[in-house]
């Protein structure tokens, strides 16, 4: 029994101290033919069956602890050649030098974009684009507006040089032609929202810019009622404004609706007590509205007695300033970035 536990002593030092090849020669000296444990089982028969039961099975356990230990030392040297090659393999990508980079952000009138179309979205509203650059057509005709009729003169028109199809070229001075393009592709119900840049022939001041951004709606279906109209916009000022953000629809006259409205909200600022910013008023103007005007479901080939709907346009820039607390349109377009970083 010493002599078993001495031997399983020796080995165990020997193994600790083997490289691969050691190994093998380990192994063979206490396994192999001649090995120092097959000669003790080969010699068992000179023994009584007490003493053959004791070494044979002290032997055996010799043996298995042997291979056990050399099976641990394999493992071993194994992970430390892979360990070794990963340390000379390393790639080192910590920079030559450190520069103070600093993540983009979203521009504030993106963020309103984005914070508008999805209440809209959640109110059953999809997302459609159209060209800024349009047909006289699209800008004007088809939304009731006639050549030489007065309206057009509010809209500051940038027109461009030159015709496409027989008509003028403008730049899109809102983005009710988005309707058309809508109308024009797709049978109701339509419900719809078209977010764009447009483009107005006016001077720059604190409150107005030559290009700034709308945002389009339109529903159309049988039986959209001006009752829709209100709560689809109520809903949406509230999800935006929260819930006690009071609301109210003037009379107004847009040629591509009948009725029209302009609806106000309670000043977000002083909670319609009167302020700077609600000219002491209580209210903000919001944004244009009403039910769709039959001339311009004609324009589609809409069947007018069949359906009705309702359309509203809104100035992005507008709720961005509210939103932000920001008193100067100018800002959204120089690109300071001591501006763009507070968003
Ligand atoms: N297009 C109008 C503008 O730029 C805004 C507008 C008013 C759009 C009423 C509408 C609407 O769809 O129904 O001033």
């Amino acid at each position: 029994m010493n002599d078993i536990n001495k031997i399983i002593e020796e080995a165990v030092a020997k193994i600790n101290n083997a490289d691969s090849a050691a190994l093998e020669a380990v192994k063979n000296e206490y396994m192999g033919k001649n090995g120092v444990l097959t000669q003790i089982l080969k010699s068992l028969s000179q023994y009584s069956i007490e003493e053959k039961k004791v070494i044979g099975s002290e032997a055996n356990r010799a043996k298995a602890v042997i291979e056990n230990e050399i099976e641990k030392r394999k493992d071993f040297l194994k992970k430390a050649i892979i360990d070794e090659k990963m340390s000379k393999e390393k790639i080192d990508y910590s920079p030559a030098f450190y520069f103070p980079f600093s993540k983009g952000s979203l521009h504030p009138i993106m963020r309103t974009i984005e914070e508008i179309t999805s209440i809209f979205k959640s109110l059953g509203f999809s997302v459609a684009e159209g060209p800024e650059i349009e047909t006289d057509w699209y800008n004007f005709e088809a939304l009731n507006i006639p050549a030489n009729h007065p309206a057009r003169d509010t809209q500051d028109t940038f027109y461009l040089e030159g015709m496409l199809e027989g008509m003028r070229n403008v730049m899109r001075t809102h983005t009710s032609p988005g309707q058309i393009h809508v109308m024009e592709k797709q049978q109701p119900p339509v419900k719809v929202i078209v977010p764009g840049r447009v483009y107005r022939n006016e001077a720059t001041d604190a409150s107005h810019s030559a290009i700034f951004h709308q945002i389009e709606g339109l529903s159309v279906d049988e039986n959209v009622t001006f009752a829709d109209l209100k709560s689809t916009l109520t809903s949406f000022i509230s999800k935006l404004y929260g819930p006690d953000i009071d609301s109210r629809f003037r009379p107004s006259h847009f040629q591509f609706t009948e009725p029209s409205a302009e609806m106000d909200i309670q000043c977000i600022l002083c909670k319609g007590k009167g302020c700077r910013v609600c000219k002491n008023s209580g209210w903000l103007e919001m944004l244009g509205c009403g039910m769709v005007h039959p001339n311009v479901f004609k324009s589609v080939k809409y069947d007018t007695e069949k359906y009705t709907g309702f359309a509203f346009g809104l100035g992005v820039e507008r709720f961005a300033m509210l939103k932000y607390g920001i008193d100067d349109i100018r800002l959204f377009y120089e690109n300071d970035l001591r501006f763009l970083k507070q968003f």
